[in-house]
């Protein structure tokens, strides 16, 4: 069974993923009276509507993580227009750490996806807080980044977005680090296609979007559903997917005691293996400088 923590925008937009994608029996927890049990039933009638059977439920009751082999963490606060990723830091470390708690307490061999912001310094507060081996904590972030650049990627070049393999790594924020040199349309190198100005300003925009959906919409939701789908999946279906996620780094990329973007091997067992690429000087710069904000913000919890 999957759980998800949280059921508001992006948590309700995950449900739905996952019981369209028929991925596994979910469960819905979330503080506010009413708002899980009422999307179960939403759900599932949905569900039935595609012929879909599997159990959907909603509960304000944490001890129902119990069944749980995958926890989805989707509780707490977004970005307000003009705001960034960090400064939710205060608001979401708190809730992090409460729910974290009850993972550590009903169901101690499940695996944990984090998606609340700042994604990476909550997911390294929940691997903290649950002790729970860094296979099994893990948080999504550059799934989504990649599926921007994706996006921006296949407009400008008039291809699908099918034939497009990108990779986006590093903090979750404004210090991500696109990477054309790894990415290609099916094989053929970026560079190819677009000069050097149009692939810096995608990759400028790739930082930017999210802040204009905010802007535009107050959250963004389907795109991150999506991304937190396919992670699923990969999961799920054992799928040994190379993917952007955030991990434990403990000397990998030359850095430790933290969390934040890599590409990793995903399947059964969580992040089966980490995959270090060699980043160029002004990549790694920019790496760098997202290491040291998060080590920063992180600094300032007590944990
Ligand atoms: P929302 O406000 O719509 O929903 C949050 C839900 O969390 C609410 O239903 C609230 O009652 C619940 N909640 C609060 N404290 C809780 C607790 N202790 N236990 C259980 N549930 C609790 O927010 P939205 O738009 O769904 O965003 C959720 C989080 O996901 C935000 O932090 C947002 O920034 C983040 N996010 C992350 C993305 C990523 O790429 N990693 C992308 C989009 C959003």
């Amino acid at each position: 069974m999957i759980a998800i923590v949280g059921s508001g925008r992006v948590g309700a937009n995950v449900a739905v993923q996952i019981v369209t994608k028929e991925l596994d029996d979910l469960t819905l927890i979330d503080v506010a009276q009413n708002l899980p049990q009422g999307e179960a039933l939403d759900l599932q009638h949905m569900a039935a509507s595609y012929g879909i059977d599997l159990k959907i439920k909603g509960t304000n009751d944490f001890s129902e993580l119990g069944r749980a082999d995958l926890i989805i963490v989707a509780a707490g606060f977004g970005r307000k227009p003009g705001q960034t990723r960090l400064d939710l830091m205060k608001q979401n470390s708190g809730i992090i750490a409460s729910v974290s708690k009850e993972i550590a307490k009903y169901a101690k061999s499940s695996m944990v996806l984090m998606i609340t912001n700042p994604m990476d310094a909550m997911t390294y507060v929940a691997h903290r807080v649950t002790g729970f081996p860094t296979n099994r904590v893990f948080g999504m972030g550059g799934m989504l980044d990649s599926c921007r650049f994706k996006s921006l990627l296949a407009q400008e070049l008039g291809v699908s977005s099918k034939s497009l393999g990108v990779m986006v790594i590093g903090e979750h924020g404004e210090s991500m680090v696109p990477l054309p040199r790894f990415s290609s349309v099916s094989g053929v190198a970026l560079e190819k296609f677009l000069s050097k100005k149009k692939m810096d300003e995608a990759v400028e925009m790739t930082r930017k979007i999210a802040a204009e959906v905010i802007a535009l919409k107050g959250a963004t939701i389907y795109g991150p559903s999506a991304s937190v789908a396919s992670m699923v999946d990969a999961i799920v279906n054992d799928r040994k997917s190379l993917m952007p996620a955030s991990v434990y780094l403990n000397g990998e990329f030359g850095v430790s005691d933290i969390y934040i973007g890599v590409p990793a091997i995903i399947g059964r067992d969580g992040i089966e293996r980490i995959v270090e690429v060699p980043l160029d000087e002004a990549e790694r710069a920019i790496f760098l400088r997202g290491v040291t904000s998060l080590k920063d913000a992180i600094s300032t919890l007590d944990l």
